[in-house]
Formats: C-alpha cells, sequence, structure tokens
C-alpha cells in the first residue's frame, strides 16, 4: 500500500482502488461491483445537522463484522484512569520518554500521560505519548472513544487506514476519525510522538471572524488518502479501544480491504509549516487563540473541548511590548510540547518530545532568563523566530496526570524552579 491524497477539508470525497468500483446513483446497490460488499461508517448521528454530518460508505472485500468475539487485555500504560489521583495545580514538565530498547510497536509505547473527561460522557480528551521501535505486525487497532489526534515528533509514520495511506513526519500531523481501523508502521525504524484522544465532537477548522475567508490552517492544504487495499489473510489480531479499556480478537484477514469509498468521513493530515501564523504588527501579543489549527467545540459557544494551537516560526515586530508569551493564568487548562527547536518563552529545560502542564489558574509564562532578555531587547529591530515548532492542547476541563505520569523518571521535580530567579525590580517613586 502506498500513499496518495486528494485535498480539502471535510470534503465530500470519492475514490476508488479500482475502477468501477463506487456504485452511481445510489450507496448500496443489489450487488456491489467485483463482489464487494457495501458498507456504512457513520461519525455522527444520523440527524446531526448537514454542516456537521458525517459518514462514509466503504465497498470492501468483507464487511467490518467478520472477526471472532473480544476478550479483555489487561490493562497497560495506555488507558483513561483520570481520576486515580487527586488533579494538580503545580506547574509540571517531563522530559521527553526514552525510545525502546525491546521490540515495541505503536500501540504498545502508548504511554499515558493525562486528561478528563471520558469515552462515556463524550466530553474531555486523553494525552498520550508513545515510542516505538517496530511497525505493528499483524495487528489493527480502532479506538471507539476518540478521533485521534497524532503528532510526530522523531521519525516518520505510515499510518495504513482502511480508507488509504497516510504518510506524516513531524511537523506534519494526521487524524484518524473514531472507528477507523489502521496499522502504524515505522519509515526509520524508531518514532515518537504525541496522541491526543477526543471525546467530543469532531475536530473542525476554527471561525476565521474579521480575519475572513483565508489564513491559519487553510483548507485546501489538509491531505485525506485515497482508497487502497490490501487481500492478505493470516492469523492477525484486531485490538480495539473501547470505554477506555483495550479488548482484543482474532481476525483472518486484514480489515484494510476498502476497494473503494465516498464520503466526508475519513482520516486526514497536515503539514504544520503551511500554517498562515497571524500576530501583531502594532503593539501586545495576541492570545493564543489567533495560532487555533483545529478545535473540537463544546456545546458552551466559545469554549472548546479541545484546541490544537501551534507556536510555529515567525516574526516579532510589536512595538513598546513584551514580545514572548506574557505571564498569565486561564481558566482554561493548557498541555504543551514541542516538536523541534526552542520555544520562545522558556531558555532551557523544555525540550522536544518533552511536554509540560499548567491547569486552571495556575500561574506561569517566561521563565526568569527569558524576561531578563525580552525586557531589554532592542524593539527597533524586527526579530524573527526560526527553527521551532511547538504545541497546545488547550480544554477547558482542568487536565489530570494519571498516576504513572507523576511517578515517572521524566519529570522534572525542579520545573517550579525556572520561576525563583524573577527578581524583585519594584521601586516606588
Ligand atoms: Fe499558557
Amino acid at each position: 500500500m502506498t500513499s496518495s491524497y486528494q485535498s480539502g477539508f471535510g470534503n465530500e470525497f470519492a475514490t476508488e482502488a479500482l475502477p468501477g468500483t463506487l456504485p452511481e446513483g445510489r450507496n448500496s446497490p443489489q450487488r456491489v461491483a467485483h463482489g464487494l460488499y457495501a458498507e456504512q461508517l457513520s461519525g455522527t448521528a444520523f440527524t446531526a445537522p448537514r454542516h456537521s454530518n458525517r459518514r462514509s460508505w466503504l465497498y470492501r472485500i468483507r464487511p467490518a463484522a467478520m472477526h471472532q468475539p473480544f476478550a479483555l487485555l489487561d490493562d497497560g500504560a495506555f488507558h483513561n484512569r483520570f481520576e486515580e489521583l487527586p488533579a494538580t495545580p503545580n506547574q509540571l514538565r517531563w522530559n521527553p520518554v526514552p525510545l525502546p530498547v525491546v521490540a515495541t510497536d505503536f500501540l504498545d509505547g502508548l504511554f499515558t500521560l493525562a486528561g478528563n473527561g471520558s469515552a462515556a460522557a463524550q466530553t474531555g480528551i486523553g494525552i498520550h505519548v508513545y515510542a516505538a521501535n517496530q511497525s505493528m505486525q499483524g495487528r489493527f487497532f480502532y479506538d471507539a472513544d476518540a478521533e485521534l489526534l497524532i503528532v510526530p515528533q522523531h521519525g516518520r509514520l505510515r499510518i495504513a487506514t482502511e480508507l488509504g495511506v497516510l504518510d506524516v513526519e513531524p511537523q506534519e500531523i494526521a487524524v484518524i476519525p473514531r472507528g477507523i481501523r489502521f496499522r502504524v508502521e515505522l519509515i526509520d525504524g524508531s518514532a515518537r510522538g504525541y496522541v491526543c484522544e477526543n471525546f467530543g465532537a469532531a475536530l473542525r477548522l476554527p471561525d476565521l471572524g474579521p480575519i475572513g475567508s483565508n489564513g491559519l490552517a487553510n483548507a485546501r492544504d489538509f491531505l485525506t488518502p485515497v482508497a487502497a487495499f490490501e487481500e492478505d489473510e493470516g492469523d492477525f489480531e484486531l485490538v480495539a479501544k473501547f470505554q477506555g479499556r483495550l479488548w482484543t480478537a482474532a481476525i483472518a484477514h486484514s480489515p484494510l480491504d476498502v476497494v473503494g469509498w465516498h464520503g466526508n468521513y475519513a482520516p486526514y493530515k497536515y503539514d504544520l509549516r503551511r500554517f498562515n501564523t497571524i500576530g501583531s504588527i502594532s503593539y501586545d501579543h495576541p492570545d493564543p487563540s489567533i495560532f487555533t489549527v483545529l478545535t473540537s467545540p463544546s456545546d458552551t459557544p466559545g469554549t472548546a473541548n479541545l484546541d490544537f494551537v501551534i507556536f510555529p516560526p515567525r516574526w516579532l515586530v510589536a512595538q513598546d511590548t513584551f514580545r514572548p508569551p506574557w505571564f498569565h493564568r486561564n481558566i482554561a487548562s493548557e498541555f504543551m510540547g514541542l516538536i523541534a527547536g526552542v520555544y520562545d518563552a522558556k531558555a532551557e529545560g523544555f525540550l522536544p518530545g518533552g511536554a509540560s502542564l499548567h491547569n486552571s489558574m495556575t500561574g506561569h509564562g517566561p521563565d526568569a532568563d527569558t524576561f531578563d532578555k525580552a525586557s531589554t531587547a532592542n524593539l527597533a529591530q524586527p526579530h524573527v523566530i526560526v527553527d521551532t515548532m511547538a504545541f497546545m492542547f488547550e480544554t477547558r476541563a482542568v487536565i489530570r496526570p494519571v498516576r504513572q505520569a507523576l511517578a515517572a523518571e521524566t519529570l522534572q521535580r525542579d520545573y517550579f524552579q525556572c520561576w525563583q530567579g524573577l527578581r524583585k525590580n519594584f521601586k516606588p517613586a
């Protein structure tokens, strides 16, 4: 299976790997071409409003119903037990998770850091990192609980899905809608990155308001795979994530057997380097909502279940302004990761592959070194930030670290020290 794409966000796509596969004028003819089965995959309620309705029709060698019964797997490091410990108001930061030394595929290599809400409540997110050194072999996975936002930091991934193949590299993201079966292969022999499970409404492009009809992530830069299928038979495994637990079933064929499909419920990828970054050309650093790539709205207008926000290369030109991100406390909770380079609010300690968490109303902002430098910078000069890509999973609900994340050797237990060097500069007149 190889990758090839069609462009656009949430389009009504139509693609076939064998000519003549897609029926014309109907979805479920009496007999499908090439002896295929027709199957609908719906990602929203049948009666969801048209603009948010998502479903696709799949024409496949065998229907998804064909597998042995599922059995519960023992709990591993990938889970949704966000209530294990009291939520903490402490500022938290982690070093990158080390690459594994024993054989570990993408699924084995998932390690849960934090989350909120649940699959049952259909709201909230799960935050995980992955580190792997082998491709998934003879096993396939789907997440019934959540849409998956995959953010590679090291190593390219080939994500072979029912609907086609996505090749993603660091500084690109992939989104796999809930329920879609896939296998992750490692193109470079090892891989590390971040995964956000979105239990809420599907990610979509944010409204642009006064920005106008272009800007931020442009719809035409989103890529969805064309149909691709395999006809493999053997002793394979299908792993399902269902209501926070992993289940396993034997399956005697590859479920990646969709020969053609049409619809608007499909995986996609996006190159973060295509983001049209907008900022201040007069004074002040705008709120980071200006950097939103994708958003999962909640039932409260303007208050997201999940915002995926990036901090890409950009010019800083604002006058009479402290140019880096300011000190702040927010109602929202912020999990950050670093894909490449250095983040402009931290001089050191926030490493590519690492992570930080600042929960609701927890004070944070530039470290002492960054504050000193930015407070005395020559503002007559524009400043260009290059070779960097940080991101944020921002949510309306408090993010709860799980036990293994707070016990991990990667947790920086001295993170709070980065603000202790801020001097008292107060001089009453
Ligand atoms: Fe923040």
